[in-house]
């Protein structure tokens, strides 16, 4: 079947769930298009996506500086692997390390954020001769098996059974709990350093220093899953050098989601101690350093900088956190930069779907009384006004 512009919702979504196997609740939207913070659909429609296509769009929908860049690499040369120099990969990684906190030394590029966090994993046990891994209740880290095993969070870590063997669960923000657990067999202790899908946790920033100490006291590796975190969505480039860690560096941070605004890839930057220990044949993936995955990188982070993307987080979430303080049934604000929850009394599933109808994309997340928003970096005053407006009118309806 051959789509035309004006192939009707009914008929797309009809394909779609007779061609492909139903493992994710859909949204009665079909995209067709994106620009910047705007979604348009086959049917004509326009929505305010403030769930930033699953955090991945963080530069926004189709940034031209971007397509522009890819456009250029899919002319040249679309992949080589990495057992080739490419000066397109050659500039990707200098452009990550160089944004990253100085300790962050050495990239390792992969395709998701799965892998990445799979990866982080096998480094820190190669690293330390040690197998057990500490990760923390309300934690995601992805659907592979060492990162399902990882994730002590709901259904996950049962549909990835049989886990693999050696992972233990502490209690997220409480440093005790590490402490009990944290004994010679451990490799690493892993974290989203905000946990999003929880519901947007976040530790006090002591809680990181606490972390960093007792690992560097019993040798273990400390990872941070910046999938979501990462990238400029905080505010920062990273959250490990940020002051919400009280600057605490891990000595492995992972990304992906935002890094190639759409192209799939993922990233594990690592210290100078730790590349010097990683040989040849220890890491590998066909398509991790692809040319047009590289070319998504380095235009991501310059439309980043270029935009000034970082201050405009910080200006955006200053001016939702006030608007939203105007809203009664707000009851908190988790989370920082544009990784938000926004809490509520009671279930926000008919707020996100309220909110849906009024063509504004939301997020939910697994505590069920926070809305999240993930929306492109370069979300502007106008239309968080219009997301506040349009808040309070789903609000006032169902009261
Ligand atoms: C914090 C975190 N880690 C890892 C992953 C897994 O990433 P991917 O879906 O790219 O494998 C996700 C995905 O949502 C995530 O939010």
């Amino acid at each position: 079947m051959t789509f035309e512009a004006t192939t009707s919702f009914a008929e797309i979504s009809a394909t779609e769930e007779q061609y492909q196997l139903a493992t994710y609740k859909k949204m009665p939207v079909a995209v067709e298009r994106g620009d910047g913070v705007w979604i348009y659909t086959s049917d004509g429609e326009k929505y305010l996506d403030l769930y930033g296509g699953h955090a991945v769009a963080g530069t926004g929908h189709c940034h031209p500086h971007v397509v522009k860049a890819l456009r250029e690499q899919s002319e040249k040369l679309l992949f080589y692997s990495n057992l080739v120099f490419s000066e397109t990969r050659a500039r990707a990684a200098e452009k990550l390390v160089s944004l990253a906190p100085p300790q962050l030394t050495k990239a390792f590029f992969c395709n998701s954020g799965t892998e990445a966090n799979e990866n982080a994993m096998r480094i820190a046990r190669m690293f330390t001769g040690r197998e057990k891994i500490i990760t923390f209740s309300g934690g995601f880290h992805g659907r592979t098996a060492d990162a399902i095993s990882a994730t002590f969070l709901g259904k996950y870590r049962d549909i990835g059974k049989p886990n693999v063997p050696g992972h233990i669960e502490a209690e997220f923000g409480n440093i005790e709990s590490v402490r009990a657990l944290a004994d010679g067999t451990v490799a690493a202790v892993m974290l989203e350093p905000i946990q999003s899908m929880a519901g947007v946790r976040m530790a006090e920033a002591a809680y990181y220093r606490e972390l960093r100490t007792l690992c560097d006291e019993r040798e273990i590796v400390l990872i941070y899953d910046e999938v979501q975190t990462g990238v400029g969505r905080t505010g920062d480039w990273f959250f490990a050098g940020s002051s919400a860690g009280d600057g605490v560096v891990p000595d492995i941070v992972t990304l992906a989601k935002a890094l190639g605004s759409g192209v799939p890839v993922g990233a594990c930057l690592v210290t100078d101690a730790i590349a010097d220990k990683i040989k040849e044949n220890d890491l590998g993936t066909t398509f991790g350093g692809g040319m047009l995955a590289m070319a998504a990188v380095t235009a991501t982070l310059e439309a980043i900088e270029n935009d000034k993307m970082l201050a405009n987080v910080k200006n955006a979430e200053l001016h939702l956190r006030e608007r939203l303080n105007e809203v009664e049934q707000v009851v908190a604000v988790h989370g920082r930069g544009l990784l938000l929850g926004l809490e509520f009394p009671n279930k926000a599933v008919p707020i996100h779907q309220g909110l849906l109808e009024r063509k504004i994309i939301t997020g939910t997340s697994s505590d069920a009384r926070v809305l999240r928003l993930l929306p492109p970096l370069c979300l502007k005053t106008p239309e968080i006004d219009l997301f506040v407006a349009t808040l309070e009118s789903v609000l006032a309806q169902a009261n």
